[in-house]
Order: C-alpha cells, then structure tokens, then sequence
C-alpha cells in the first residue's frame, strides 16, 4: 500500500507535497517522490524515507521548480514490484507525463512487451511504470488527459488509484481509482488530492470520495481552484463528505509515538463507540441485519490480521452469550476456498481501514452469492462500509500507527455489545441481564482499561525482561487464547521477536519442547472455568526453565499468581470485560519492548498500516 498527494493552487506546491507525505507514511514508507509541473515538468525521486527526499530537493535536485511551481504530485511507497530503489519509487515519468500510483497492476508484463515492442524503454522494475507508458502512448495519439485515462484503464488488471500530471497542462491534475482509496476537495487556496484523510486535514475537513473509474480532474485555471468527476456518460456531482477529526487529533499530541497516544485513546474510544448503540439502557442496534443475525443458523466472521483477532473475541462473545455459533475465518483463504455459503448465515466483516484488499474481496464474494453481509469498520466512507450492506461504525479516531490497537478495543467492545443485543433478542439474557452486561461495557469497561493503562509500570518491568529474547510464547484458553494470538501479533510486529501463540492445553503436544532456561511465556488468565487448568499449564512451563509472566484478575489470582515468575493483575474480573483489559495489556507489553529496544515502532519494517494488495 502506499500513499498518493497532489495540489494545484496559489501556494507553493513543494512544501504541500512533503507535509502530505508525511501524513500518509504509515501507508509505506521505504521510498518517496514528487512531481513538480511549473515551467517544466519535474521529478525527483529517491529510495529511504521522505526525508531523503527532502534534502535533494532543499540542495537543489528540482531547480527552480523546488520555490516556483503550485502544481504537483507525490507518492510514499511501500514496494510490491522492485525493491526500493531511485529507479522504482514514484513518479514514473515520460517526457509527456509524470504518474503516481497505489495497488498493484497485474497485467504489467503483457503490457510492458507491448509497450517495448512500440519503442519504449523501461527503467524500472515496477508495474506502475507500464501504467505511466501506456497512457502516455494513448495520449500521445489524441492528447485528451480524460480520454487518455479512460483509454488506459480499459486495458489495466488490478487495483489501482493512480494520480497524472501532463507536461503540456501545467496547472492541472488527472486521477482515477479502482479498488484502492483516493479522494478529493477544493478550498480557495487549491484543489486537493489524497490516499486518506490525514494528507488533508491541514487544509479542509470537507472533501469527496469518487467512485470507481471516474476521472477526477483538479484545476485552477478559471474562477477558483476545482475538483471536478467525470464518468462515462458525463460529469457527477458528490456529496462532500466531512471528517470530524482535526489536525491535533491525526498528530501525536506529545507523545513520543502515535501507538502510545492511540492505546491511550481506547477508552474514549469504546464510550465514542457504545454509546450511540445504547437506548434507555438497552443495546439498539438498528440494524436489518440484526433482526436477521438473531433468528440466523450460524454467523461467520471475516477479517485479518488484528481485526480478525477481534473478530475471535465476537465469537467467544456470541457463543458464550447468545449460543449463536460462530465460525471466524482469514480473509485471504476465505475467499480462495471455494467456501461453502448459505443466505442464512451472513458474513460480518471487521476492518479498521475498511479499505483491506483482502477482506473488501471476501466482502464481494459474499455480495455475489447473495449473503447478507454487515461490516465493522472505523473508517465511515471506506469502501468495505460503502459495500457492505450494513454498518457497524467504530469511533476510535484516526489510528496511524501501523500496529492496530485502539481500533481491536472498539472492535471488541462492539462485538461484545452486539452478542448482549443478540443474546438478549434470542431469550438467552433477561431484559435485565442484557441492562446491567450494557451498562458494564458503557460504563465500567471504559474505566477498567484507564485502570488497566496505569498499571504501565508493571508492563514496562515485563517488557525489559522480554526485550533481550529471540523468542516469545503467548498462552490461553478460550478468550484469552483469542486474546493470546493478538498479544503475540503486536509484539512480533513491532519489536520483531518472534512469538507465536498457542492454547495452553496444545502445548504438550508439541510446542512444549521448545521450552528452555528462561524462554518467556505469557499467560492470560481471565478465566475462572480455565483458571486451574492455566495454572497446570503455567507449572508445566516452569518445570522445564521457562519464565512465566501471568495477567490475571482478582478472581483468577489465587489459581495462577504462585504459579508464575510474574503476575500482572487487573482491574476488573467480569469475564465480559477482562479479557479486553488482557488484550491491552499485551497491547502496552510489546510497545514498551519495542521502545526498549529502540524500534521504528509506529512504522515496523516491511509492514503497512493497511494493506490494499492482495
Ligand atoms: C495489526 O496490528 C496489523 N497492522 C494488521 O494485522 C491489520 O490488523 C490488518 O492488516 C487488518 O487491517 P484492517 O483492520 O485495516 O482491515
């Protein structure tokens, strides 16, 4: 995934394209360019991170255009095709045009034959560059940059938003997207365009979403700068869309990471979240969806990564609550399994960026089978929300931060929510049961994960006896196996251990072996039916030189403290809402490892913050 800005206006053009990057380079970052059309078209690219990129442009690398030029466009990459070097970061350029572009191309090599066999060279190992010589050997024949783009991506397989710049039209800027993010908006001081929200926010909180294949055209000739859309039959208005985010809220307020100020953030955003779900005390989901999922067979849940960790957490919710079944699935073999589908089992869909390539496919493959589908996402106006037939918004604000965290504390919470609603609709839960679960999660958890967080001590005293290791082990049972698999996540992507998950009671079948003097296993222990047999568990790690590091609560303590090297208790033992406050902890463990051990924490290497290739 990468990240795409453009201007065109009044201002200087070179410092809007840099502070844009800056705020999309959570979508890739290992190497940046811009495009500068003022006098001459102009690009400068190179591999490494944007500051790179700013000191070649600052000693001169772009020329007068570096002061002089108010158009141009840039690109932060995160490498699919070549690795990162000068020749394959963005713009890809012809002496007719400049292209920026974010998805994958996967007819590039039938292209680029074609494109060699009509006389061009190529000088890049990317897909993109066919992009940008395809559309220019379309331009060069009829020079209509509407015509050319559209001409272009007839002929393009894949998933891109690609953003061009003409040579001979200076003030203006080209776009146009298919399956990947891109959007628009225009203020008196310039048209805008972006990958995401955060590019944007210095200059407007108004902007639009094109639909796909549409040409967006971005001008400043004429009365004011504009933002224009143009589909096959003509020209289409949008309605502007607007964020309720500022500035100071996309930034790090202070902190030395966004990961630390996004887990601060996690309890406002489950109260942000609960809230507007919640009627005279009762969950109100006002969902079709709803009704429907209370009287369905089966649920299934689709996701990756962290959210579909979330998603483990809705099935224990909903089977332990509702005795609804619940199977969870990854979203990239869900959708190339042939799987076997049934209109009464629908398919919720759980996504921060809602713009996952993974999970929008499995969200395609559902909707072409007719299977009703629902979505949870904390993006409003992402295109998994857009599609899914129904939606579930999260209001955990934006996350940058590659590693997901406060987003999974909404994303569980809202599950937990949802399983009261459906628990509650199905007989299973008085009205007063389905009260005081909503009122626990509205009221209590918010204050339990504020709790949980000033327990930070503790987890900074963890994390520096886990910083040396080469390897971690997380165990559980039950949620707080669900929860284990999310905690080994977080911290091999961040601090790059390598630590893996398993249910406790599979470890003697196995993995065990792999316990020696000192490995460092982490054990959930929220539950209390579990709680004895973590405690055999734990006994059985120590036995063979492990060090156990448990997080428990009040009521599992007397089991499973004696049993550890290490016990973190926390502040709340309800079985609904402990298992969240487990996560979080895991959560604050692996970024205090991180930080200890001086990693590159809200951009780990070779990762994105969502990844929108398959
Ligand atoms: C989580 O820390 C990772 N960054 C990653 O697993 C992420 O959760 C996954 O890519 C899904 O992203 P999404 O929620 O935006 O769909």
């Amino acid at each position: 995934m990468c990240g795409i800005i453009g201007y065109t206006g009044t201002k200087p053009v070179c410092p809007i394209l840099i502070n844009g990057l800056r705020a999309l380079e959570y979508r890739g970052y290992d190497s940046a360019g811009v495009a500068l059309s003022g006098r001459a078209l102009t690009t400068v690219k190179r591999a490494g991170r944007i500051s790179v990129l700013e000191e070649a442009l600052a000693a001169g690398a772009a020329g007068e255009e570096y002061q002089g030029a108010t158009c141009g466009i840039a690109h932060t990459r995160w490498a699919t095709h070549g690795a990162p070097t000068d020749a394959n970061a963005h713009p890809h350029a012809t002496d007719r045009l400049a292209l920026v572009h974010n998805g994958i191309i996967e007819n590039d090599r039938v292209l680029r034959s074609e494109l060699e066999a009509a006389g061009y060279v190529f000088n890049s190992e990317t897909d993109t560059e066919a992009a940008a010589k395809l559309i220019d050997s379309i331009y060069a024949q009829n020079p209509d940059p509407i015509a050319a783009l559209r001409a272009a991506t007839e002929r393009l397989e894949g998933a891109y938003a690609l953003a061009v710049v003409f040579a001979d039209r200076p003030k203006q800027i080209y776009a146009i997207r298919r399956d990947n993010p891109l959007i628009a908006a225009a203020t008196a001081e310039g048209a805008f365009l972006a990958s995401d929200i955060p590019a944007l926010l210095p200059h407007t909180c108004d902007y639009y979403r094109p639909d796909e294949d549409e040409v967006v055209v971005l001008d400043t000739e004429g009365a004011a700068p504009s933002v224009r859309f143009f589909g096959r039959d003509g020209e289409i208005n949008h309605p502007v869309c607007t964020v309720d985010w500022n500035v100071e809220q996309a930034e790090r307020g202070g902190y030395d990471h966004f990961m630390r100020k996004e887990l601060g953030e996690g309890p406002d955003g489950v109260r942000r979240t609960l809230t507007p779900l919640v009627h005279d005390g009762l969950p109100l989901f006002n969902l079709p969806l709803l009704d429907r999922l209370c009287d369905m067979r089966s649920l299934r849940i689709v996701a990756c990564g962290t959210a579909m960790h979330a998603g483990l957490m809705g099935r224990y919710y909903l089977e332990r609550l509702a005795r609804m079944p619940v199977t969870v699935e990854i979203a990239s073999e869900f959708r190339y399994r042939s799987p076997i589908l049934s209109a009464d089992e629908p398919i919720l869909l759980l996504s921060q960026s809602g713009e996952t390539a993974d999970t929008l496919a499995a969200l395609r493959l559902a909707r072409a089978n007719g299977i009703p589908t629902a979505a949870i996402v904390n993006v409003i106006g992402s295109s998994v929300a857009r599609e899914a037939d129904a939606v579930l918004a999260t209001h955990a604000g934006p996350e940058i931060a590659v590693a997901s965290t406060k987003a999974y504390t909404t994303q569980a919470a809202m599950m937990a929510l949802l399983a009261v609603a459906t628990a509650w609709h199905r007989g299973y839960l008085t009205e007063d049961q389905a009260r005081e679960m909503t009122a626990a999660l509205t009221d209590r958890l918010p204050v339990a994960l504020e709790q949980t967080i000033a327990l930070e001590d503790q987890m900074i005293e963890q994390a520096e006896r886990l910083a040396p290791a080469q390897h971690a082990f997380y165990i559980g049972r039950g949620p707080d196996y669900d929860g284990s698999v999310e905690g080994a996540l977080k911290l091999k992507e961040i601090s790059y251990i390598h630590s893996e998950a398993y249910a406790a009671g599979e470890l003697k079948h196995g993995t065990i072996s792999l316990i020696t003097e000192g490995t460092p296993v982490v054990a959930l222990s929220t539950d209390t039916t579990t709680a004895a047999k973590m405690a055999s568990n734990m006994r059985e790690v120590r036995a063979r030189g492990g060090y156990v590091l448990v997080i428990c609560t009040e009521a599992t303590k007397g089991e499973v403290a004696s049993c550890a090297d290490a016990c973190i208790v926390l502040p709340e033992s309800d079985p609904i809402l402990a298992p969240i406050c487990g996560v979080l902890t895991e959560h604050m463990i692996a970024y205090h490892t991180a930080r200890v051990l001086g990693c590159d924490i809200d951009k780990p290497r070779n990762l994105a913050k969502s990844v929108t290739v398959e």
